[in-house]
């Protein structure tokens, strides 16, 4: 059974050391924070323990460091933590050790200390036993408020998390589990995918998951174009995936009435120089957006949802290049329509968030923004996330 901080009693948290596992894994630019919706995620959590007394330990990883080095600190983060919370938030720049043990004895109730970048140590992601230990000396209770780190079975989600008696889900955890058990066991028909980016690997899992149980999975970005060329179109230069081509061919036959592909394109041969074509595209030119065409009909098949489900993940071109925005931006408005209109919309993975912000939605207009790029996915695919499961009470 998954117990969530609102499950224990209050006085069970007074004067108790609390270390929360949080994904403060955003985004730093020049020592400062750029996009902090992952830190804004975590606060209802952390107001929750400050207010009745513990005194809160928060652990995170940022980035993929191989060694300790300035770029990939926290310190930019207690920054930005302290202005949102406006209050103090201590920083030690260790996560385990005798200088950071001797800041949590200092610490009094509803203090807050965050410690530095876990992956500072290859231990972390090693699940390294002896690491797992020291991380699980430092407090009394164990929250976990970081679902976008819940797939990796790494030492602070995984390997210290069943040494601690009292182990619980924070509010932003229990949050994405709740959103994407729907999507996954129940979606509120009718049930619209919006699916872009690149990779199609990372989504074949979550697909043939939610392929039989939705009405429309509408296909954007890179990945359109291998359907595409199964389909008999010609794709030019475009991004091709031959490793998966049988797979989305399999797609096509079982459930090829549900899927709508781009009908035109904006292409490039060359840099500064586009334009957009129907049907085929020539060889020597490249596909980086669905055109205004197909714009129009998802446009319409996402704001005409109603009362139903829509979860989009991908952009549906290279929106980050002003001339291959359109197709993602229209899509972003299309998903503020139908959230207004009454349908549950749901938004995962970074690029979608960064896409997102860049079309002028606000959160506010959107039902359940992940905070999970690969995490989501692995969810919806069914998989086994370490993190989610190490909370679990075996008695
Ligand atoms: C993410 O950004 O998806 C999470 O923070 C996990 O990061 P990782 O892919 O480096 O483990």
């Amino acid at each position: 059974m998954l117990r969530s901080i609102s499950d224990l009693d209050d006085i069970q948290y007074y004067g108790k050391k609390v270390l929360v596992r949080v994904d403060f894994n955003v985004t730093v630019s020049d020592g400062a924070v750029t996009e902090d919706y992952r830190i804004r995620s975590a606060i209802p959590t952390i107001e929750y323990l400050v207010k009745r007394g513990a005194k809160v330990i928060l652990a995170s990883h940022l980035g993929r460091p191989t060694l300790r080095d300035n770029n990939n600190s926290l310190a930019p983060v207690a920054i930005r933590l302290k202005e949102i919370l406006n209050r103090k938030v201590d920083f030690v720049q260790d996560c385990i050790g005798t200088q950071v043990n001797s800041k949590i004895e200092k610490l009094d109730l509803g203090n807050i200390l965050l410690l530095e970048n876990l992956r500072y140590y290859a231990e972390e992601q090693n699940n390294d036993p002896e690491f797992s230990k020291s991380i699980s000396s430092l407090a009394d209770i164990y929250v976990n408020d970081a679902f976008s780190t819940s797939h990796r079975k790494h030492s602070s989600t995984y390997g210290a998390v069943r040494n601690f008696d009292i182990r619980l889900a924070g509010f932003s955890l229990k949050k994405e589990i709740e959103y994407l058990s729907m999507i996954r066991y129940n979606p509120r028909k009718p049930f619209t995918l919006v699916v872009g980016g690149s990779k199609i690997k990372d989504k074949i899992g979550a697909l043939e998951n939610l392929l039989p149980k939705a009405d429309k999975l509408l296909v954007g970005g890179g990945a359109a174009y291998t359907f595409l060329k199964a389909k008999g179109f010609n794709i030019g230069n475009s991004l091709f995936d031959e490793e998966h081509f049988d797979w989305v061919k399999n797609a096509l036959s079982s459930y090829g009435e549900k899927i709508l592909l781009p009908v035109d394109h904006v292409v490039s041969s060359e840099e500064n120089s586009y334009s957009t074509v129907t049907g085929d595209i020539p060889n020597g030119m490249s596909g980086f957006d669905i055109g205004i065409e197909t714009s129009r009909i998802y446009s319409s098949e996402i704001g005409g949802n109603g009362f139903g489900t829509i979860f989009w993940n991908g952009p549906m071109g290279m929106f980050e290049v002003g001339q291959f925005a359109n197709g993602t931006m229209n899509v972003a408005r299309s998903m503020a329509l139908a959230f207004w209109r009454g349908a549950m919309t749901l938004v995962g993975g970074g690029d979608t968030i960064a896409a997102l912000k860049k079309s002028g939605v606000s959160e506010s207009e959107v039902t359940h923004l992940s905070t999970g790029g690969g995490a989501t996915l692995r969810f919806l695919a069914g998989d086994k996330m370490p993190g989610i499961e190490a909370l679990e009470q075996v008695n």
